[in-house]
């Protein structure tokens, strides 16, 4: 019956889906009102699918003179491509990454927000692949891996914001249960990652002042899929799966729809319990998030807007996609369109499914922590006083516990805190419990607010990381190792 519904659906659009079944592409002609039309269809990234429980390919970051939108830009690829290749796997399968560096920088790979090895060729941001050198990664997603919107990205410290901010980053996404819900697979499914840029006018990254490496680098060229202001259609009555990722250095984005509610299902970590009505989705850097949409207003086209948000500012009442305002009032002429929802044709309404993944709830932890952030003298980025140094262990803790952190910050800036490898729930934001449970791996921390989270250590001993993900602050200090012993 879902596949029924499917394939109407897919002939209805008259499109051609790729491999996935996760391309939609829209035609659109446009009239002649430029600021608020929509400059093109949707694009999506080229996508490596695994075949046969193998997901392998060679992967090349290289400098290179591409499009976006419509400017001509020198930017940092992998393939070529801006976003990167967008890779897809499923439990179980082995990835095989023939990696190249064609930088004039060292560079390497993260592959943030899987439950992988953090140690030999797996997610090991230790690696240093200098200049013209290779490397292969290899490593298995385990069999029990949950469905959800992951990334890669380079993490060789010190060079990490750069490189972001130079256009380095894919999607990685990972099928599983979640794909299964037969409303899901009914949706459209579309990818948005989102991405600022400054560029000068021959086409060049600007190299950031002081400033901006303090607050982070932040470009005005908010792109989506490396396209601005996209369109994608949808037809009256049928639901469309956001799958989005925030894949800025260091700029939050704020989203809303115009007369359409989101309904989120995933976080960063995969599924939710049930769908959560929101109006405005917050996004850290290195924040995903999974929406439904339910095309069910007039026929028209609604803007996707942004928000400019001052991460001084922090959030006031409910957490980071809560209850939608911000303390204070923004400036709502700066308001952005990013992309735009064309409604085209109709279809019988399709509904949002009742129930997604249950949340499996954690055990008392065996020990709580305090990681305080805050900046120093100079431009340096501190947890509990401390600049990061590879050679120093930070925090161990041992395989098979759970523990509580609760993140402090002490300073002037929003810190969206990141660990690597394991996943972690949010329990309260200033002894304030959050309203839903959810899998994360990024958790903004606004100026003055301490946040609670429970973190689980499973299957992977090693080294890893844990940071602030504003990238201009890790590589100015704010980042810890964390060693997960085998006890
Ligand atoms: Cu997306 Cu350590 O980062
Ligand atoms: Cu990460
Ligand atoms: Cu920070």
């Amino acid at each position: 019956m879902t596949v029924t519904k499917t394939i109407r659906r897919r002939e209805f659009l008259g499109l051609s889906l790729g491999a996935t079944g996760a391309v939609l592409l829209s035609q659109c002609s446009r009239g002649a009102s430029p600021s608020s039309a929509p400059s093109s269809a949707l694009a999506q990234a080229a996508v490596y699918s695994s075949e046969g429980g193998l997901l392998s390919f060679d992967l090349v970051a290289e400098e290179q003179r591409v499009k976006l939108g419509s400017r001509n830009a020198n930017l940092l690829t992998y393939n070529g491509q801006v976003p990167g290749p967008h890779l897809e796997a499923n439990p179980g399968d082995t990835v095989q990454i023939h990696f190249t560096n064609r930088l004039s920088q060292p560079t390497n790979l993260h592959y943030h927000g899987l439950h992988i090895p953090p140690t030999g060729s797996g997610d090991n941001v230790f690696l240093e692949i200098p200049p013209g050198e290779s490397h292969t990664y290899e490593f298995q997603i385990p069999q029990n891996h949950p469905a959800g919107t992951f990334w890669y990205h380079p993490h060789y410290h010190g060079l990490v914001a750069e490189q972001l901010f130079g256009g380095l980053a894919g999607l990685f996404v990972v099928r599983s249960e979640l794909d299964e819900i037969p409303e899901i697979q009914a949706a459209q499914e579309a990818f948005l990652v989102l991405k600022d840029f400054a560029l000068d006018r021959s086409g060049n990254i600007p190299n950031p002042g002081h400033m901006a490496q303090m607050t982070g680098r932040i470009g005005d060229l908010l792109t989506v899929n490396g396209q601005f202001n996209p369109s994608l259609e949808i037809p009256q009555g049928g639901l469309l799966r956001l799958r989005l990722l925030n894949a800025s250095t260091s700029r939050f984005f704020q989203l809303s729809l115009e007369e359409h509610p989101f309904y989120l299902i995933a976080t960063d970590g995969g599924a939710i319990a049930a769908p959560v009505e929101l109006n405005d989705l917050v996004l850290a850097p290195g924040e995903r998030v999974e929406v439904l949409v339910k095309a069910d207003r007039d026929p028209g086209q609604y803007r996707l807007l942004n928000q400019p948000f001052n991460p001084a500012q922090g959030m006031m009442g409910g957490g980071m996609m809560g209850g939608g305002m911000m303390g204070g009032s923004q400036n709502r002429s700066t308001t952005e369109t990013v992309a735009t929802l064309a409604y085209n044709g109709s279809t019988e309404p399709l509904p949002l499914p009742d129930q997604l993944i249950a949340i499996d709830s954690l055990p008392e932890p065996q020990t709580t922590r305090q990681f305080t952030l805050n900046h120093g003298m100079g431009m340096v980025f501190l947890i509990n006083g401390k600049a990061f140094d590879h050679d120093r262990i930070d925090t161990q803790v041992s395989l098979n516990t759970v523990e509580d952190w609760e993140i402090i910050n002490t300073g002037t800036m929003a810190h969206p805190f990141h660990v690597h490898i394991n996943k972690f729930q949010v329990l309260s934001r200033n002894g304030q419990p959050e309203p839903y449970a959810a899998w994360k791996d990024v958790v903004s921390v606004s100026p003055g607010e301490s946040v609670r989270l429970r973190i689980p250590f499973r299957d992977y001993a090693g080294k890893t990381v844990y940071h602030c993900h504003v990238l201009d602050h890790e590589d100015r200090g704010m980042m810890g190792v964390l060693d997960i012993q085998q006890v």
